[in-house]
């Protein structure tokens, strides 16, 4: 089954990503990526050294680290991070760290209560597979993994559920877009072509469902559950039902260009260049193309006493956008692909330095600072949070890759 899948992937599904060389020029040299990754390892090694064995790190606020249980579904970014700084730098001591981290991680393959599987378990357990000699080695529990998230499928709905709590009936976010890569490579590693049905049609549905006129992005969309239909259209961490979100517009930018690599489908591409397009050209975006947290927080009423910080940068957006326009570069024409490319690499300069970079010693030893969770909520505002560290990471290794003549992406095993 694995080989006939593999002989489909390579015939039917055209490879996109260039072998030799970048799409567009690349101006940062491998000088300056090279001592990104060396400072950012000696940041990540002061977190871990407060770390405690069994928890995750979350953030740094007014000089007290927080942590989660596994649970929680940033538990994957933090030994990814490691994992991708020890494949930037070489340093084994990060690997070991790592590695050590998948331990108490290992529990959430049998969670069947979130959908957040692919940010837990594949951007931890999928980087080591993928950096292990070893191709059976984390197989079990990335299939158990990818089992548990698709039973969160509804052929209702047509799409994957991300959240149990109420008043939601049947509700999918955005984000929820970051599990689909999951369920795609774990069908080539098993041959299950149910776990790539269900990625392409959760992201069709929400190519349907999710977006505006203007390509921008709902944060949730409640279904019901019996019928299938919208119920309606909703933010949770944006500042209103009807604005831009812009971690989700992240997402969603990062998820789109991930199903154009792994199934060759034009309309994904398209969806990808629109979204890159409200981003970058959005009057709201600053010259130092590092978003506020929401594309739409002036429309917010002055007196609304829950956002009196509103002209906030959400530094994690930054970077997740910095990843996914470097892997969109690839694939389009060169002018495109000079821009993307371009946006990029201004995101890294910037995110690479103050006010955005800590100081080496400072910030508890997350690499970044200046992201925002949630600010209605009023919960992890203007601090440093684990997966702006790992999508900056990750931009910074996915650089480095191409400054060797690399793939973008590296090949899974
Ligand atoms: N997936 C949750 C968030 O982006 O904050």
């Amino acid at each position: 089954m694995r080989i006939l899948y593999l002989i489909f992937t390579l015939f039917v599904v055209i490879p996109k990503q260039s072998n030799a060389q970048s799409k567009a020029a690349l101006h940062l040299t491998s000088d300056f990526i090279d001592k990104q990754l060396l400072e950012a390892a000696k940041q990540i090694q002061i977190l871990a050294e407060h770390t405690p064995t069994d928890k995750f790190p979350r953030t740094f606020e007014d000089g007290v680290h927080k942590f989660s249980n596994s649970s929680w579904w940033c538990s994957g970014f933090y030994p990814g991070t490691l994992l991708y700084l020890y494949e930037g730098t070489g340093d084994d001591n990060l690997l070991t760290l790592g590695l050590d981290k998948l331990v108490p991680l290992a529990k959430e393959q049998h969670n069947k209560g979130t959908h957040d599987l692919g940010f837990m378990l594949f951007c931890s357990f999928g980087n080591a597979w993928r950096l292990s000699k070893d191709v059976n080695q984390y197989k079990d529990i990335l299939q158990t993994g990818a089992q548990s998230l698709a039973s969160r499928f509804s052929e209702t709905t047509k799409t994957i559920r991300s959240w149990d709590h109420k008043p939601w009936h049947y509700p999918v976010i955005i984000d929820n877009m970051m599990n689909l890569e999951f369920l795609l490579e774990m069908s080539k590693m098993t041959g299950n072509t149910r776990l790539r049905d269900i990625a392409i049609t959760h992201a069709n549905t929400t190519l349907a469902n999710h977006f505006r006129k203007d390509y921008s992005s709902y944060h949730v969309v409640d279904y019901d559950p019996e019928t299938g239909a919208v119920v309606a259209k909703k933010t949770h961490q944006g500042a209103f039902d009807e604005s831009a979100w812009a971690r989700g517009q992240g997402w969603a930018l990062y998820g789109y260009t991930m199903m154009y690599r792994e199934t060759a489908d034009e309309q994904y591409l398209k969806q990808a260049q629109l979204i890159a397009q409200f981003i970058l050209s959005h009057p709201s975006l600053p010259n130092d193309l590092i978003p506020y947290w929401d594309f739409d927080k002036d429309k917010i009423a002055p007196t609304d006493r829950n956002y009196a910080n509103k002209d906030l940068r959400d530094v994690s957006a930054a970077a997740l956008y910095a990843s996914a326009l470097l892997e969109l570069s690839q694939y389009v024409d060169r002018k495109d692909a000079t821009y993307y490319m371009q946006s990029a690499e201004t995101i890294l300069r910037n995110l690479s330095k103050a006010p955005y970079l800590a100081p080496t010693g400072t910030n508890g030893g997350f690499i970044l600072q200046h992201s925002v969770g949630a600010l209605p909520g009023n919960s992890e505002v203007d601090v440093p949070l684990t997966y702006a560290d790992y999508y900056y990471v990750e931009a910074l290794v996915r650089y480095q890759r191409l400054l060797a003549g690399q793939p973008v992406i590296a090949t899974l095993n």
